[in-house]
């Protein structure tokens, strides 16, 4: 059965119950919404009207990987802030440490540098390898920075990325291939500067002779890429697909750049650690300050060496990398305290455990049932998503997105004390994650799935 051969009028039918007992049973989060008049589309940030069932849920409280609402609702939350909670809602150490510094200590942001930085760049080097660190507030400025550096040290204008990755707001990475392979806008890209096929070249993952057919031009900066694909649903990476993107790089002059921001959820050094990556330029954010406002880049010497040594690029002052607040006291110190006590190698073997469990349940369902979905793991992260067998690329992973069961299965979830997130099936392991969450979940996915097969009577 594909996707499409589902009972739609059963979806919508469900979907209808489930719309109204969500609107129902949160007033005072409607309320909230239906008065936001002075919000950019009634929310803090556009992206929050991606939640289903209409309006977002007003949030009261967080703690581990427990969320209330204002209606008083309690949810197992397995969104995480889309990874930037990872370490959970507030971890202990990093609440500390944070509230030392700003209550004890006094100075938020000085633009003076605090012991702590070597601390987290010394860890950083020791987890993911590369031996040199900036720091950023978010992931897309850590993506922005090191794209400039790749521009620099290469003297090349184009970044190769792959259809339908994400990386935060970064011009270059919102392509998708056009009719004669060359880069065009994916559909609904807002205000992009220049033509995509000005500054990116781009090809499908999974598709070593696709990326050295772009790579023969000669003007590629760098490849970004996420070891597998995380923002179309999870797109695993085939054997030899990771060590021939390094190998090509190497081959065409190009410099290989891994963003690990949502990736790290493959263990303590993330992907780049379990699979041997060796990047030129490394990114990592969201999770790492505990959900404090973080990011960073890592260079290898080389590239760093590179770097330093051009005297025309003025990388002190306004040569287009820096941050006012980047660096800053208080993100340095929620960082040192979430890798040294709350990431940890004995929470990864936790959350890494209770994934594979979370997995094991999806997959019980779907072969209970038939129908014809996926479930990809990647650390303690989890995702199913509407297509069998799993998508190799993120068009055919694009193909398969069905936004009618991504309500669904939210609302289903969510009315019932669970949060995924809202985009598209993923599910994210905390440390305070426990095995009995992990079979609530278990529970209501069964249950959502089998009121959606369930032989007509
Ligand atoms: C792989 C990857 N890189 C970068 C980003 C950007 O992160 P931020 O929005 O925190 O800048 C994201 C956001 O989802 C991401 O998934």
């Amino acid at each position: 059965m594909a996707p499409h051969d589902l009972d739609r009028a059963r979806l919508v039918a469900l979907l209808d119950v489930e719309r109204a007992t969500y609107t129902r049973t949160h007033p005072r989060s409607a309320e909230q919404y239906a008065r936001a008049d002075h919000l950019f589309g009634r929310v803090p940030m556009t992206w929050m009207n991606m939640w289903s069932g209409g309006f977002p849920l007003y949030l009261d409280r967080a703690r581990g990987n427990r969320v209330v609402d204002v209606d008083g609702q309690e949810y197992v939350d397995f969104a995480m802030g889309d990874t930037g909670a990872m370490a959970g809602h507030s971890p202990g150490a990093t609440v500390e440490a944070v509230t030392a510094r700003m209550r004890d200590l006094g100075g938020i942001t000085t633009m003076l540098p605090t012991a702590d930085a070597e601390w987290v760049g010394a860890e950083l080097a020791r987890r993911f390898g590369l031996p040199l660190w900036s720091f950023t507030l978010t992931a897309t400025d850590a993506n922005r920075w090191a794209i400039r550096i790749a521009r620099l040290v290469t003297g090349r204008p184009k970044i190769l990325t792959f259809a339908y990755c994400y990386h935060g707001s970064v011009d270059e990475a919102f392509a998708v291939p056009g009719p004669a392979g060359q880069a065009v806008a994916r559909e609904g890209l807002v205000g992009a500067p220049v033509a995509l096929s000005e500054t990116t070249r781009v090809a499908e993952f999974n598709d070593l002779a696709g990326v050295e057919e772009q790579l023969r031009a000669g003007d590629v900066a760098a490849i970004l890429t996420e070891p597998a694909l995380t923002n179309i649903g999870i797109v695993l990476p085939e054997p030899g697909f990771l060590s021939g993107l390094r190998e090509l790089a190497t081959r065409y002059g190009a410099l290989l750049m891994i963003d690990e921001t949502h990736t790290f959820s493959a263990g303590p050094g993330g992907a780049t650690a379990l699979w041997d990556l060796q990047p030129d330029l490394f990114v990592i954010g969201k999770s790492i300050g505990g959900g404090i406002p973080s990011g960073a880049y890592g260079l290898t010497r080389e590239v760093a060496a590179a770097a330093m040594s051009r005297d025309d690029a003025d990388l002190v002052d306004v040569g287009g990398v820096g941050g006012t607040l980047a660096g800053s006291a208080l993100s340095v110190t929620a960082m040192r305290a979430t890798l040294e006590h709350v990431l940890t190698e004995t929470a990864f073997e936790r959350m890494v455990a209770l994934a594979g469990d979370f997995t094991a349940g999806v997959q019980a369902t779907l072969d209970r049932t038939g129908v014809p979905w996926t479930v990809q793991q990647l650390g303690a992260r989890a995702e199913y998503r509407f297509a069998a067998p799993a998508p190799r690329t993120g068009s055919d992973s694009a193909a398969a997105a069905d936004d009618e069961l991504d309500e669904y299965l939210h609302l289903f979830m969510a009315n019932r004390g669970v949060l995924i997130t809202p985009f598209h099936n993923m599910a994210l392991m905390c440390p305070d994650t426990s095995a009995a969450d992990v079979a609530l979940h278990t529970r209501l996915f069964e249950e959502a799935v089998t009121a959606l097969t369930r032989p007509r009577t």
